[in-house]
């Protein structure tokens, strides 16, 4: 049989970290190349015990029931309150809506505001994702150079102007993939800048929580006045990616829009989930979790940069991320192409990267690769470490 794909799966491969991942779950291989959370450290115990608790009370019927599309108001009302830690003020549950991970809060954005042929600005290198969201709704990702502390405001005007782009998507705080965050003053001149072309911010946030050095400062969201910022937080990376969810705060206008998009796609998002997150954020349990993990990806941080600092070879630049779970490296001014090579390195290191290129609007950064630190055992790092090292010098 000869299908007939639709126009918009012709310009979408697989995601590169999901095909990696697929071998990886094959076992024997040190994994830096997930998202993930430490495995060890999710809060298991308190999910059992909040999952039973839920299950084996009255609630029971209605998060075994179809629910509204924006997710339980309680939970939506929690989260509210949460969302003014980062900022997000002087908002109740009718201004979030629930969203089954983060990822699906930047495609209903997407979905939302692009049309086929139109633009979509983006840091270079963004979290890939983004990029395939985009290129499925037709729509082409245009790169914004990065600066010291955050997006060149200068190549940001010039592309708003040259691309009339509907939408800017950035990563302000610990971004996937480089690890680097945007300075109050850099947020603050987007926010307006963007307001004053009419351009909508995506402004994907779900590591900021995961700081463990420095002071935090505050969301792009915080400083809109016009109402043209998408806020998306999620708990994939600070309670369990396999609970799928997140949630989305915008401007009524927009927020509407992404809730009927989203009743197209999945109805709602799961309601025990939604049910267990809102029990953890009233009980403060995803605080004191916070709490409990933060030293140790700290620690875990502090051992890649040594590692990395012992192992690579001397061309090797990498960020020195103040929290999150990614650190990221570049080889300057040497023929490394870290996509061509990751076969051989999984092969001969046992160990996986992210090569950088999936990363760039326009398939450049083969001489970077992004690393995760969280999820790897402190041996794992330094073995790991030290095998891509010695790999990488003998390609020099
Ligand atoms: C920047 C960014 N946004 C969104 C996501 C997706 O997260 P979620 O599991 O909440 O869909 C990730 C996951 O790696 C990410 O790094």
């Amino acid at each position: 049989m000869e299908y007939r794909f639709s126009a918009r799966m012709g310009k979408l491969s697989g995601n590169a970290t999901r095909e990696i991942l697929k071998l990886i779950k094959r076992g024997g291989i040190i994994s830096f190349a997930g998202g993930l959370p430490a495995g060890d450290m999710l809060p298991s115990a308190e999910l059992a015990a909040v999952t039973a608790e839920i299950l084996n009370s009255p609630r029971v019927k209605e998060v075994m029931q179809y629910d509204v599309t924006e997710g339980a108001p309680e939970t939506r009302a929690e989260i509210a309150e949460y969302l003014g830690g980062f900022g997000v003020r002087n908002i109740g549950a009718d201004d979030v809506q629930i969203v089954s991970g983060g990822q699906q809060g930047i495609d209903l954005a997407c979905r939302a505001l692009l049309d086929k042929g139109d633009y979509a600005l983006v840091e270079n290198p963004t979290y890939l994702a983004a990029l395939q969201i985009v290129a499925s709704c037709e729509a082409e990702a245009i790169g914004v150079k990065a600066a010291a502390g955050g997006l060149d405001l200068n190549d940001l005007e010039d592309k708003i102007k040259k691309y009339n782009p509907k939408l800017l998507y950035v990563v302000p705080t610990f971004s996937n993939p480089t690890g680097g965050s945007y300075s109050a003053d850099n947020r603050k001149r987007i926010a307006e800048l963007t307001a004053r072309y009419g351009v909508v911010v995506v402004e994907d946030d779900p590591y900021a929580k995961l700081r463990f050095t420095g002071e935090a400062v505050p969301s792009i969201k915080s400083t809109d006045k016009a109402g043209n910022v998408i806020y998306l937080t999620s708990f994939s990376k600070i309670v369990s990616p396999g609970m799928r969810i997140g949630a989305a705060c915008a401007a009524p206008d927009l927020l509407r829009r992404m809730t009927v998009c989203k009743q197209g796609i999945d109805v709602h998002t799961n309601s025990l989930s939604v049910a267990v997150i809102g029990e953890f954020l009233k009980r403060g349990i995803i605080a004191r979790h916070v709490e409990k993990v933060l030293p140790i990806y700290k620690k875990k941080q502090k051992l890649i940069v040594e590692c990395l600092d012992r192992y690579m070879p001397a061309c090797y630049r990498h960020t020195d991320p103040e929290g999150g779970l990614f650190i990221w490296g570049r080889f300057e001014g040497a023929k490394i192409d870290t996509q061509t090579l990751l076969p051989e390195a999984i092969e001969t290191c046992k160990a996986a990267y992210v090569q950088g290129n999936v990363f760039y609007a326009d398939d450049s950064g083969h001489d970077c690769l992004r690393l995760n630190f969280s999820n790897p055992s402190e041996t794992d790092i330094e073995r790991g470490i030290k095998g891509l090292g010695s790999f990488f010098k003998k390609k020099i």
